[in-house]
């Protein structure tokens, strides 16, 4: 019996597929963790208390439908308006190019996320690593369409450049849609939980400004190299090599800047909970794009939610630190691409021979005892 209504479902299933969208229910947001998290441990709990939060839960799930919308009608948070083509639009090239990795509610967890790593980013923390802003600071719109034409090199995001420009920004600013209302949500749940009340009115527009406003100010802050690039030299090579080292780059990028390549210090976790990996940055591929003031940003203002810190203050004193730093390690990628042996501490100007200096090869397995195990 229960054998024939298995077969039964699945057949319904099935047959649902094809006829798809014009018969099925319209699309729409399931609740994040933070928000089911509330009635998660509740088991010996009275009814009256179960009621509560699950009431908590219904209002989170009104509020975020009155502000954000739905999946195919969706509002931009603090945009009051009930039709956005624009964002329609946006949701038609999310459902078909991103959805299978970042997920229907952008939060990273779309059917192909489990197969992939890096993992697809969740948007609705609000944190973004490839940033032209300080630390700690929301992307610039411009950053998002950067990396949504570029790609994110080295990782599954693909590169979308044969997007035409309003399309482009039409999915951006989808993003955007499911970035706010996640953080809005991620807010709510706490509310929630520590006051067993959501706020309304003027107490929830307060809300709803103050999380716009970061996205605000942060349009405003581009970081902009402190001095011009001074020309790529050998020297400036030989400098930026003797910086990796003071500044212990290489704790965490290892050797010849090699990171991942030759097997991972141990790092941690990143924001998003996933185990983080420094780069290998001679691998002549950078995540977050390889022009010069890209790899300088990078190292100015770190990377958002990963270990990778800024080196903003360190080289208050001496920006030209920074440039000598991304000669360093564009070297160390056209040397490896060149199949030469990587920079050793015997190229540097005044520093004798040691006992690290040996070729690549031999060190490969016993490197730093913060190995993991191949
Ligand atoms: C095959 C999987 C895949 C698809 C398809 C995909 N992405 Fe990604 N995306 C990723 C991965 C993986 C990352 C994280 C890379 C990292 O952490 O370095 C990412 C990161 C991002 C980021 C974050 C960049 C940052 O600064 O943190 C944005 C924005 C983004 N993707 C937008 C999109 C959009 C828009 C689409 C569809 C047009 C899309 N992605 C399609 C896998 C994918
Ligand atoms: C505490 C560990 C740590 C230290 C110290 C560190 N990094 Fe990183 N770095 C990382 C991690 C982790 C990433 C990769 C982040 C990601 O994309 O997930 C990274 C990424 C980078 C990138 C970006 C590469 C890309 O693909 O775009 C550059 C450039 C870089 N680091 C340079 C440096 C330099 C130069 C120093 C020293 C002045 C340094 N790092 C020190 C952990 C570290």
């Amino acid at each position: 019996m229960i054998r024939t209504r298995n077969l039964w479902l699945s057949l319904l299933v099935l047959s649902a597929i094809p006829v798809g969208c014009r018969r099925s229910a319209p699309p729409s947001f399931s609740p994040g963790e933070e928000v089911l998290q509330l009635t998660a441990e509740l088991e010996d709990a009275d009814a009256e208390e179960v009621a509560l939060y699950q009431d908590l839960q219904e209002q989170i799930s009104d509020i975020l439908k009155e502000h954000s919308g739905t999946p195919n009608k969706p509002k931009m948070l603090g945009l009051a308006e009930d039709d956005n083509p624009a964002l329609q639009r946006g949701y038609a090239i999310y459902t078909r190019y991103c959805t299978q990795c970042h997920g229907v509610n952008g939060d990273g967890k779309g059917p192909l996320a489990k197969y992939l790593d890096p993992k697809p980013r969740d948007y609705t923390r609000g944190i973004f690593k490839f940033t032209s802003t300080p630390y700690g600071k929301k992307p610039r719109h411009s950053d998002l369409i950067r990396t949504v034409r570029q790609g994110v090199q080295g990782t599954s995001m693909p590169s979308f450049d044969r997007f035409t420009e309003s399309d482009v920004h039409a999915v951006v600013d989808y993003v955007l849609v499911l970035t706010l209302r996640g953080e809005l949500q991620r807010e709510l749940a706490m509310i929630a939980y520590d006051d067993e009340e959501l706020p309304d009115g003027e107490g929830l527009t307060e809300i709803i400004d103050a999380k716009l406003d970061l996205w605000e100010q942060s349009s405003q802050q581009l970081v902009m190299p402190v001095t011009a690039m001074p020309p790529m030299t050998d020297d400036t090579v030989a400098v930026g090599h003797q910086l990796f080292l003071k500044f212990a780059c290489n704790k965490c990028h290892g050797k010849f800047g090699r990171g991942g390549s030759l097997g991972n210090v141990e790092i941690g976790t990143d924001a998003w909970g996933n185990k983080g990996a420094a780069a290998d940055l001679s691998s002549g591929m950078f995540r977050g794009g390889s022009r010069p003031v890209d790899i300088y940003r990078r190292i100015y203002s770190g990377i958002n939610g990963t270990p990778m810190p800024a080196f903003e203050t360190t080289f208050k004193e001496n920006p030209d630190a920074i440039w000598q730093l991304v000669h360093f390690i564009k070297a160390t990628g056209e040397r490896r691409r060149q199949g030469m042996s990587p920079l050793s501490e015997a190229d540097l100007p005044s520093t004798a021979p040691t006992e690290s200096n040996k070729p690549p090869a031999e060190e490969s397995a016993s490197e730093k005892p913060g190995h993991e195990a191949a």
